[in-house]
């Protein structure tokens, strides 16, 4: 059924409290709520969502009720019929952990039991108004085994905790805020704990991550990082622990990163757990970004929360944002002024790189929808880019337009208006409208519009009147579902666009490649290098005075506003922005416009030169540049991803998918021996047997020595040395698993005993033979046939037996997802295995095999064979008569 925004109504009850008594155990356990309602008006009858469970019996006020008479069920829905004005209605159910493969509800994982109610898996228990604006004060009793459950764990304070008969034990807890049911959580389980006491805001405080016993040692980092949100959140947005414990629970069977039930996060290990042993920089990044992500939710989520799920991003979008600052506020700590600016542009590239190439690939296909969708058959297919990535940019142009302090106003006013409620996107706006004394009626437009906006701009100087008039138009045309609104008007967006004029002669005292001070007409104080625009019509123009020279002006600094700019640089005009460009995203995104642009050329003119001997020389400059922090120059040198390549052709022509690998793989190359005497210089200063510490700077050290490895590998066949040698001598996971990386893709033979080595190494870290898996799945450098063999050989490996979400992301998304030479294969091949995958993995878990789905949803811009292969495997799929409703949402999308 399709969901609409435009449907809702309050519901007809207040739940005050809830009352849930569970007698857990894996094969039956059941659940005994205590639901004391109250009508709010009119005389409906009240339904309650339930799935999958079996239905014991239903009381009201301790009378039992009567089926088909005071109630009737059905698969999805139990409907009283007859309720009096308030009450206390009680509900007994039971259900199968041990059967529920979904990971929906209340799931076994390991030897322990879990629960993940968002968006709708609550119902998978008890019946219950499963739906976030029905907030309720929840005691929940647990009961279970001591010996095979010995930890008991729910929602907020621990009330009691004692033994009962015949080996059981229970716990009693109490949450005092009321919430939603996508928020409750319980774990029952043997884990061991990392503890500590800390005192906050005037209390002190337990906080507790719960792993298996033998991860113990991998938990501090979680545990850092935790102690790290908390600080952050009550410095930056005076936003304090609410609860008396904060518990964090790692689970190796989860569908997604992580969840913020409130005061017990449950989250996949994979962003809990990490050790240089086993962890990589980037794990380390993802850990911290995602126990912060977690911990925000507490205020934006769980405190002020959603009224109904197409306001997701009210509360994904907004903590997306703060994850962003946080991770951004982490690094630049203890810096000086100028590397900290510099680490948090890092920052800053990492997550619209991320954007760009999900984002807005996602905003170019049939799953287009904007931040706060109208439509929807499954809710959980939009927990998507666009909610999560493209909310937080919109969240970030409020900063933009109002200030970091306007910004902060904003956040007060919402919590002080809206704390204990569950509301819309448009009350957030409300709030930072009013607390600005500012009109934001047209910045809405941003919730309502799908797509990405194109910018186009047209510069042009006047030497008599020392003017530059930049004229400037948006474009954003209806995109997915918005093509079959006929009538819909997509109106102008409120765009903060920050952009910086640099001169591009000595003119006066100002050297050529400085920033102009800019004005605008009728406007003195803008004396900085960045100025911010605010351009909200369709075509505007905006006439800077007192320009002395002839400028190259740096548009969309900082990446202001979620768009495309069109400019019409010449080569010269990007290769100045390179050398000059002080905004150090801008600097960036040059190399981004170069590398495209050569790669696009090359892909029309495969033997001629990638790159222009201007160009190297620039390049190779910024290479030696010292000034330059070694994260950021691996950035520089990182050509833009193949799917961000893909999207930018296929706006105007149909996409040849292995000439495009082939001209991107030329530009590498050219990279690689045009600079193989740089390369090898880096390699050997940043190889320095540096004991290994996570920080900012020593993973961006890392970063750029692993790829100078790996330009040097494709350069010169005698690194496999160097390779092997970084793999047997190193002391982290970074170095080790880049050095494997590099030899499967480049020494094939050297590749064979390092991956027995490495399996054997850690045969018994989930997480790394994850790593295991995916470096062989996204091998691109070896024969069709020969990666056919090693999927076959994967996909029968003792390892894939029952494969967890976590390992069928790390084999075969990696290959549909991430290795696009032999997924596109010309005979189709790859479409086969994709379309086997989705039909085996959704019998089991529907939202798995839905984002598996998603790998073909850009059929249509493919050139042929492509096309007709993709849209047969789509079909092939399609006809599938037990499909979830969850996979025939975005099959029935993507065929149209
Ligand atoms: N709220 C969680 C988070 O962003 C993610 C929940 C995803 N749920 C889902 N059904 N896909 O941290
Ligand atoms: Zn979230």
């Amino acid at each position: 059924t399709n969901h609409l925004l435009s449907d809702y109504t309050p519901y007809p009850f207040h739940i005050h409290t809830t009352e849930l008594v569970f007698d857990l155990s894996p094969e039956r356990t059941t659940v005994t709520s205590w639901l004391d309602f109250e009508r709010k008006t009119g005389a409906q009858a009240m339904v309650l969502d339930g799935e999958h469970i079996e239905l014991i019996a239903v009381s009201l006020d301790e009378v039992a009720l009567i089926a088909d008479v005071d109630y009737t069920v059905n698969a999805t829905q139990l409907t009283l019929h007859t309720l009096p004005e308030s009450g206390v209605l009680s509900i007994i159910t039971a259900c199968t952990p041990s059967t529920n493969t979904s990971l929906s509800g209340l799931f076994t994982t390991g030897a322990h039991l879990m629960t993940q109610c968002e968006a709708e898996g609550f119902r998978r228990m008890t019946y219950f108004p499963d739906r976030p604006d029905v907030l309720s004060t929840y005691t929940v009793t647990l009961l279970a085994d001591k010996a095979q459950f010995p930890v008991l764990l729910s929602n907020g304070n621990l009330v009691e905790a004692r033994e009962v008969d015949n080996g059981g034990h229970m716990t009693i807890w109490n949450d005092p805020f009321p919430k939603p049911s996508y928020l409750f959580a319980l774990v029952a389980g043997q884990l061991a704990s990392l503890e500590e006491t800390i005192e906050h805001d005037g209390q002190s405080k337990l906080l507790q991550v719960y792993v298996e016993a033998h991860d113990v040692p991998k938990a501090q980092f979680a545990m850092d990082s935790l102690k790290a949100s908390i600080h952050w959140d009550k410095k930056r947005y005076n936003l304090p622990l609410d609860l008396e414990r904060f518990m964090i629970v790692a689970t190796s069977d989860f569908n997604m990163g992580a969840m913020e039930n409130k005061g017990l996060n449950i989250f996949n290990t994979k962003f809990v757990l990490a050790h240089p042993d086993t962890a990589t920089d980037v794990d380390f990044e993802n850990v911290e970004a995602v126990v912060g992500h977690e911990y925000f939710h507490n205020w934006t989520g769980n405190r002020v929360t959603c009224r109904d799920w197409f306001q997701l991003s009210l509360k994904e979008g907004l903590t997306v944002y703060r994850d962003q600052e946080f991770s951004s506020d982490q690094l630049a700590e203890g810096l000086s002024e100028k590397a900290a600016a510099s680490a948090r542009a890092v920052k800053r590239i990492d997550d619209v790189s991320n954007l760009r190439t999900a984002q807005f690939a996602e905003d170019a296909g049939p799953m287009a929808h904007p931040i706060r969708p109208v439509a929807y058959e499954e809710i959980n297919n939009f927990y998507t880019m666009t909610v999560y990535e493209k909310g937080a940019e919109v969240v970030r142009m409020y900063e933009t337009l109002l200030g970091r302090d306007g910004f902060r106003k904003g956040m007060d006013l919402y919590f002080e208006r809206h704390d204990g409620t569950a509301v819309t996107c448009d009350d957030f706006r409300a709030a930072m409208a009013d607390a600005n004394a500012v009109d934001l009626t047209q910045f809405g437009r941003w919730y309502e519009q799908a797509g990405t906006p194109t910018v186009s701009v047209n510069g042009t100087y006047d030497a008599a009147a020392r003017t530059y008039t930049l004229s400037l138009t948006q474009n954003n045309p209806a995109v997915g579902i918005e093509l079959q609104q006929a009538s819909l008007l997509k109106l102008p967006l409120h765009i903060p666009l920050n952009i910086g004029l640099l001169a591009s002669s000595n003119c006066g005292s100002i050297q050529v490649g400085d920033d102009l001070p800019l004005y605008l007409a009728g406007q003195t104080d803008a004396a900085t290098g960045t100025l911010p625009l605010s351009f909200t019509e369709a075509s505007q123009t905006f006439v800077l005075t007192d320009i002395p020279c002839a400028p190259v002006p740096s548009l969309n600094r900082q990446f202001s506003a979620p768009v495309l700019i069109h400019f019409n640089y010449s080569d010269d005009d990007l290769n100045f922005l390179l050398q000059h460009d002080n905004d150090a995203f801008n600097r960036w995104d040059a190399a981004q416009q170069v590398y495209t642009r050569c790669i696009l050329n090359n892909m029309r003119n495969p033997d001629a030169a990638v790159f222009s001997p201007t160009q190297l020389n620039t390049l190779g400059e910024l290479l030696h540049n010292d000034d330059l922090s070694p994260a950021y120059r691996a950035q520089l040198f990182t050509l833009p991803s193949h799917a961000f390549l893909a999207q930018l052709i296929s706006r105007v022509q149909a996409l040849d998918p292995q000439a495009l690998h082939a001209a991107r793989q030329r530009a590498n190359d050219a990279l690689a021996t045009h600079f193989e005497s740089a390369w090898q210089l880096l390699y050997s200063q940043l190889n320095n047997n540096q004991a290994y510490v996570y920080t900012g700077a020593a993973a961006g050290q890392r970063a750029l020595k692993n790829l100078a490895l790996h330009q040097l590998a494709t350069a010169n066949d005698d690194t496999a040395v160097l390779v092997q040698n970084q793999y047997n001598t190193t002391d982290n996971m970074t170095d080790r698993i880049a050095a494997l990386s590099i030899a499967v893709n480049h020494f094939p033979a050297a590749a064979t005993t390092m991956l027995a080595d490495f399996y054997q190494r850690y045969a018994n870290e989930a997480l790394v033979i994850d790593k295991w898996f995916a470096v062989q799945a996204a091998n691109s450098h070896v024969s069709h046939n020969a990666i056919a063999q090693t999927l076959n050989d994967l996909l029968k490996h003792p390892a894939f037996i029952k494969p967890n979400p976590n390992r069928l992301r790390a084999l075969i998304f990696t290959f549909c997802n991430a290795n696009p030479h032999h997924f596109h294969q010309t005979n189709g091949a790859g479409y086969d295995f994709w379309a086997k995958h989705v039909l085996d993995i959704d019998q089991k878990n529907p939202q798995v095999s839905s984002r598996l789905a998603r790998s073909m949803e850009h059929w249509r811009d493919y050139a042929e064979p492509h096309r007709s292969l993709m849209q047969a495997a789509l079909k092939k799929v399609a006809e599938n008569q037990t499909l979830s409703q969850d996979v025939r949402e975005i099959i029935g999308k993507a065929l149209g």
